[in-house]
């Protein structure tokens, strides 16, 4: 590592499960949120001391206004962008 430092993240990991807020389970909730927040958050906690050139992320407009179907997606996104 002291060789080729870490000086940048890019996370796009990623995954939408289509289901309503009325009937999304915790597993479904728990599935979105390990592939869109948990890794960037965990990224961000490893690397907080080290300078970076760049700590890219791939959100979704549905963290801003919403998508039909996608209750649990917005709400990662919406997570991804705070972080940001
Ligand atoms: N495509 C779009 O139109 C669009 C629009 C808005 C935002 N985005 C965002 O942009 C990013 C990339 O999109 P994409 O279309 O390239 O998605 P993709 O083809 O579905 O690829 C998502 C990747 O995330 C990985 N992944 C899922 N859960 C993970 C976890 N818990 N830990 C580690 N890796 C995990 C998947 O790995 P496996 O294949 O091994 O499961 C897959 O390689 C995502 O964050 C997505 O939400 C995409």
């Amino acid at each position: 590592l002291a060789e080729y430092p870490v000086d940048a993240v890019v996370h796009a990991a990623g995954t939408v499960v289509n289901t309503s807020l009325d009937a999304v389970s915790a597993d479904e909730l728990a599935q979105v949120w390990a592939g869109k927040v948990a890794g960037a958050v965990h990224l961000d906690a490893v690397l907080a001391d080290r300078p970076l050139d760049a700590f890219v992320v791939f959100s979704s407009i549905a963290g801003v206004w919403g998508s039909g179907g996608q209750a649990g997606y917005a709400a990662a996104n919406a997570c991804l962008d705070g972080l940001v």
